[in-house]
């Protein structure tokens, strides 16, 4: 059996974040019914559009392993399907801006009258406050959470990262409330209502620049580069390039052909714990007791010239030597990996985390499978669903409609011209 397997999700999610938590409470077995709107759908499944015609690889790659229904819910019969589905399913789960749901007739009051033991999770930009009704994407995210304006470089503007932190990070979060909340059903037969709110989810990521906000008040951070550039510090967590965020000082330094390719770079850490053996490794022994290198305080003030020289070394190497001739000796260091490299990995494809998909109109396409993996409830990667794959499979199987009523709500117009019908 699958860990969450007879967990029926009400999936009123569009474009990533919310998706983002539906696919992987899908993966770990719950079945996900994605309500789209009547011929449009998710706005994702004809945004960056690859194949024409086709579901786009920013859809399929949100909204495996779901299922499609196609409904209006500002229909009267689309209202009666979706108070059907809201008596049937365990877990409702939107993030539509805010208002849209209770504009639809479907209050949180609304819906606990009609399930009491349902749970509704929503990701909204901010939490209660001055920000609460505004819509928001990824960037904005990561802007109002801090992650933008601690990172860069020290004399650069901030920076949005790749990693989709304002989304796919709240989604996380997201799915984490919904399995805690169904854990608490159990033992309280209640359903409750589960935020997340992006702002928030940032900063819980961005945590330990909060640490540093803090550590500000009683002097300088002594492992960022700017203490070692004797650059004076202002009031606030500066950009800090590529410094370590922790305790133990790291840079990305150049590795042989960086000259031509973009990613021949690799994540260095001088860890305390291995400092004798990366002296050995860059050919300083003499550094080992050397007066002002012996010890990691000592060496703070020197990051700069140290990392120059380790960088020296790591030139003369591929960054997967580095990895090879490093990894031995317990140096932590890691290459930078391309996005094509990462899809070419063999041993994560081994694992699913990298997997082929077959799909109807696209064809066969590579995924990023599920990420966290558990013992007793393995995850089988499958196609997203066509829009409105399964309205009619939905209405029958999950709803009971039958005959006459099958027939009313086909042809009401709330569930689209779904082609599948009654038969
Ligand atoms: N049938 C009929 N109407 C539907 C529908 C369906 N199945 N599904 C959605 N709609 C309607 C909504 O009711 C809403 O109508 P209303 O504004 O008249 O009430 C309308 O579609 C638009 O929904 P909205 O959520 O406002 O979409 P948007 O494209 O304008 O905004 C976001 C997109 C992401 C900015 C916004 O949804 C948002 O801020 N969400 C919360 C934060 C979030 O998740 N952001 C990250 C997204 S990755």
């Amino acid at each position: 059996m699958k860990a969450l397997e007879g967990v029926k999700i009400l999936d009123f999610t569009h474009v990533q974040s919310g998706p983002t938590c539906t696919q992987l409470l899908a993966w770990f077995g719950a079945d996900v019914i994605k309500v789209e709107r009547p011929g449009v759908g998710d706005a994702t499944r004809k945004q960056l559009v690859d194949v024409p015609g086709a579901d786009s690889l920013y859809f399929t790659m949100l909204n495996h392993n779901k299922r499609s229904i196609e409904l209006n819910p500002k229909n009267e019969a689309g209202k009666e399907v979706l108070t059907r589905l809201v008596e049937t399913c365990d877990v409702l789960v939107e993030n539509f801006a805010p208002g849209a749901l209770d504009r639809m007739g479907f209050s949180w009051e609304r819906i606990q009258e009609i399930n009491p033991r349902i749970i509704m999770a929503s990701v909204k930009g901010f939490g209660p406050g001055k920000y609460e009704d505004c819509k928001v994407y990824e960037n904005v995210a990561q802007c109002a959470g801090g992650a933008a304006s601690t990172t860069g470089f020290l004399d650069g503007p901030p920076l949005v990262t790749g990693a989709q932190i304002g989304d796919s990070g709240t989604g996380l979060h997201l799915a984490l409330g919904i399995v805690t909340a169904l854990y608490q059903r159990e033992r309280s037969g209640r359903g409750q209502k589960v935020l997340a709110p992006m702002q928030d989810g940032v900063i819980n990521l961005c945590r330990v620049k909060l640490r540093d906000q803090q550590r500000l008040s009683v002097g300088p951070l002594t492992e960022y580069s700017q203490y070692g550039a004797g650059i004076p510090f202002g009031d606030s967590t500066p950009r800090a390039g590529n410094d370590s965020g922790g305790g133990q000082p790291g840079r990305i330094l150049k590795c042989k052909g960086w000259e031509t390719d973009p990613n021949a770079y690799t994540y260095f850490i001088t860890q305390a714990a291995v400092w004798e053996k990366v002296c050995d490794v860059i050919g300083e022994p003499d550094w080992k007791d050397a007066p002002g290198y012996a010890t990691p305080a000592e060496r703070l003030d020197k990051l700069d010239a140290i990392f120059a020289r380790i960088e020296e070394w790591t030139m003369t190497k591929t960054k997967f030597e580095v990895m090879d001739i490093c990894n031995p000796h317990d140096i932590p260091v890691g290459p930078i990996l391309s996005t094509k490299e990462i899809m070419e990995d063999e041993g994560l494809r081994k694992t699913g985390t990298i997997v082929e998909v077959d799909h109807p109109t696209r064809g066969r396409y590579t995924s990023v499978g599920c990420p966290i993996k558990l013992s007793d409830s393995p995850v089988e990667v499958t196609r997203s669903p066509l829009l409105g794959e399964h309205t009619a499979e939905i209405l029958k199987d999950v709803l009971g409609y039958s005959g006459e009523d099958l027939a009313r709500i086909m042809e009401s117009g709330a569930v689209g011209t779904a082609k599948q019908a009654a038969e």
